[in-house]
């Protein structure tokens, strides 16, 4: 829920603006028809006026990064990126009807298909922490449904990467969701805090509130989850039909000490597939690349700080510009459910581009991590 004003939509070349669709901690949503080819299409558009020319690199590299990730089947499709003639950063995605934001909330989600919704979130974020990637806001607002029901990953860190210190509501963590030691702010994102994340978004899906969330009023603020999650005791999920398997696999990604967690999502999502068997289901296949697929995300051009049309998105040979550093993330905490908010007390956050690399993703990956490295990012 918004605890601002949505902006008004801007003028885009190519598009037709319909409707709003909705407004996040500071993002605004809104529906476009687009002229070529006729679809409708979903348009985020970020506050930020990114006349600041690191602002606007690295919303270029990222666009360009997000555009290669969205080709995963369970992860949300980009289109295109770009800039308002206001100076407003956008992102023309696929229309997706629904999301989990409030339904696990409102009803009791199967079982079954709450775990076919935690292996396709795992295969995408294990997807992209092979591309050198972090999401860093894994949460249930954060999974759309397609118009054809499937359930999709979105708002890979571009959005936070935008929050400015200046604006209180851009906000770019949700507490009940974040890691303990993201929350004591030792660290601002790995994959060990991303499976703590997704085992808490699978574990609200099935309690109907998130893991540290107590039903009685006044009992939310954000100190109070933050102290409960530093304590981060693992409580059973009290349903009669989650099997005591499926407890203990939570449990695990959402032990306090990262290095007792599962040690990649894709081994999370093993776990929840040997649910299913034990369900008696079929286990839902983990999308996971190719190896030529996160390959060119490599080559982010951060010095690229043009002001560039939709769809031309290019990667090119990196630049040794530098960003602006990262800042701690605990105070940026915003949950649009249980009302917390809390003053953004960082700059603008790049995409984290983590080292965790498998297989042969290792060569494209170390290229990722060392041009941020050279750039200052990491
Ligand atoms: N591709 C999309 N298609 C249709 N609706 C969307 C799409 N992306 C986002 N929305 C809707 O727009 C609203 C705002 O989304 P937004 O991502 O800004 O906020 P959020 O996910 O609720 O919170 P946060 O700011 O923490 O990400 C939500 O209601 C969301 O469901
Ligand atoms: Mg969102």
């Amino acid at each position: 829920m918004a605890t601002r004003l949505p902006s008004a939509p801007p003028i885009l070349p190519g598009l037709a603006y319909i409707r709003p669709l909705g407004s996040g901690g500071f993002a605004d949503v809104f529906l476009y028809e687009q002229d070529m080819p006729r679809r409708d299409v979903a348009v985020k558009v970020l506050p930020s006026d990114v006349r600041d020319a690191d602002l606007r690199r690295m919303f270029n590299a990222e666009a360009d990064v997000l555009a290669r990730l969205s080709a995963h089947p369970a992860i949300v499709t980009v289109y295109q990126a770009g800039i308002s003639a206001d100076g407003r950063p956008y992102i023309v995605m696929e229309n997706c009807p629904g999301s989990l934001a409030r339904r696990y909330r409102l009803e009791r989600i199967p079982v079954d298909e709450v775990l076919t919704i935690g292996v396709r979130m795992a295969g995408a974020l294990e997807s992209a922490h092979r591309a050198g990637v972090l999401h860093r806001d894994v949460k249930p607002s954060n999974i759309l449904i397609t118009t054809f029901g499937a359930p999709v990953l979105a708002d890979f860190g571009i959005s936070s990467s935008l929050a400015r210190e200046t604006a209180d509501e851009m906000l770019a963590m949700s507490i009940p969701w974040s890691a303990p030691e993201v929350v004591a702010e030792h660290t601002a994102g790995t994959v060990a805090s991303e499976v703590w994340s997704l085992g808490a978004t699978v574990y609200s899906l099935l309690a109907g509130h998130s893991p540290f969330e107590r039903r009685e009023r006044g009992q939310n603020t954000k100190e109070q989850l933050r102290r409960r999650i530093a304590r981060s005791t693992y409580t059973d999920i009290p349903r009669s039909d989650v099997p005591a398997s499926l407890q203990r696999v939570l449990a695990r990604a959402m032990t306090r000490d990262p290095a007792q967690r599962f040690a990649s999502a894709g081994e999370f999502a093993l776990a929840l597939q040997r649910v299913q068997v034990e369900l008696g289901g079929s286990p839902t296949p983990v999308e996971l690349p190719d190896t030529q697929w996160a390959a060119p995300a490599a080559v982010v051009d951060f010095a690229d700080d043009t002001l560039r049309g939709p769809a031309r998105s290019r990667v090119e040979h990196a630049a040794t510009r530098k960003t602006k550093p990262q800042t701690g993330v605990a105070g940026l905490a915003r949950d649009e459910d249980t009302a917390i908010s809390a003053s953004s007390a960082g700059g603008p956050r790049p995409l984290v581009v983590v080292a965790i690399v498998t297989g042969s993703m290792v060569a494209a990956a170390v290229a990722v991590v060392s041009v941020l490295v050279a750039t200052g990012v990491l």
